[in-house]
């Protein structure tokens, strides 16, 4: 993969994930030396390319531990492309594409527009098999920088894409499945708390990192319900070497989810979820008002039956009509670009590491 060595540090102090002067992640992404970038580097000296850096987001080569989770039917290739410019790292299900063929064209539009790294989601079991090794081999083919993995055993791909030199991170909700994970080989686990847009787990992310980093050997992504800088600054604080956020990134302009489920997404509170099984038979968030029969009145044991009932009456298609989202959705403010979501995030990561109470 293309790990674009970040390490320069120009003179600040070395501990701690700050934010610090360091290559600029265009010229690094273009495999350029430091002297190639002589142009940009007064201004990567006076702050203006700053880096938040982790071990892990040096070697996945990004500007700052930011990943954008994959969305089945929302995320897309423009989000790939601008979030590789702004110095995160974007990912897409392979699903997203309609066919092998169009995921290849997907990859070349994207490697055309940027030199950034970007992933490329597999859900190993919720995949046809014949269409899941297609898509395993144009990832390996064209070089996907990341594999995600989840819902399944990411054994065999681990083993091809690090033939390569690709880097795999799985998901997981509880210890017993990273430590699997580890042992399949991955190069990282992504730890989804309590409150994740998607398919959430139960465990609170303050138990979850700091508990999985304890007991494995290889990094730990924190995920579910981050929105904000202060949670990013929380995150490493337990331990994460990058944060994984879904939710925050539906409300951007390149996403391609409905205006509508956008607005939802910016405008909502926790109590407009409902985590239920009903939808794909795995306990994940979604928009109530998108649940058919959630809004009835009724104990919340009961809730789950009667969106099943209407889901099937109704004929609502999971995650087309019924729309997924996370606790977030309290935090998440305002719809724009990604790049101008990773300079909040950034700003309010710093401010809130500036600010935390010392021993004094
Ligand atoms: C609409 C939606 C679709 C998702 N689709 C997938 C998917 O196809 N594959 C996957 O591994 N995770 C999927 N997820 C989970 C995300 O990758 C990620 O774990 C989650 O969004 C993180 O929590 P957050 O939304 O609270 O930030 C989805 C999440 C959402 C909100």
């Amino acid at each position: 993969m293309g790990k674009f060595g970040l390490d320069a540090n120009l003179g600040l102090p070395a501990q701690g994930p700050r934010l610090r002067a360091g290559k600029c992640a265009t010229g690094a992404a273009r495999g350029q030396a430091l002297d190639d970038c002589a142009g940009q580097l007064e201004s990567c000296i006076s702050g203006a390319m700053k880096q938040i850096l982790t071990p892990l987001s040096q070697r996945l080569g990004l500007r700052y531990p930011i990943i954008a989770a994959p969305m089945f039917l929302i995320s897309n290739k423009e989000m790939l492309v601008a979030a590789a410019e702004a110095g995160i790292l974007a990912s897409m299900p392979s699903l997203n594409c309609r066919t092998p063929d169009s995921l290849r064209e997907t990859l070349e539009w994207v490697r055309a527009r940027t030199n950034g790294p970007f992933g490329i989601n597999l859900t190993i079991k919720l995949t046809d098999p014949q269409r899941l090794e297609l898509d395993v081999q144009t990832c390996l083919d064209l070089q996907v920088p990341v594999l995600i993995t989840s819902y399944g055993n990411p054994t065999e791909i681990a083993r091809r894409a690090h033939a390569r030199g690709l880097t795999v991170l799985h998901d997981v909700i509880r210890l017993d499945h990273a430590l699997k994970a580890q042992a399949a080989g991955v190069d990282a686990v992504i730890a989804v708390g309590a409150g994740a847009g998607g398919h959430a787990g139960t465990i609170s992310p303050y138990v979850l990192v700091p508990w999985l980093k304890e007991n494995l050997k290889i990094p730990v992504i924190a995920a579910g319900c981050i929105a904000t800088g202060q949670q990013i600054a929380a995150s490493l604080a337990l331990g994460a070497e990058a944060v994984y956020m879904g939710t925050r990134f539906i409300a951007s302009a390149e996403c391609g989810a409905p205006d509508e489920y956008k607005k939802m997404v910016v405008g909502g509170s926790p109590d407009d979820l409902i985590y239920t099984d009903a939808v794909s038979g795995v306990h994940a968030n979604f928009l109530r008002a998108t649940v058919p029969g959630a809004e009835l009145p009724n104990a919340k044991a009961a809730e789950a039956g009667a969106a099943q009932a209407a889901i099937q009456e109704h004929g609502a298609k999971r995650w087309k009509d019924i729309w997924s989202a996370g606790q977030g959705i309290a935090l998440a403010k305002d719809i724009k670009p990604m790049a101008e979501i990773v300079a909040d995030l950034v700003r309010e990561y710093e401010q809130t590491v500036s600010a935390l109470p010392r021993l004094g």
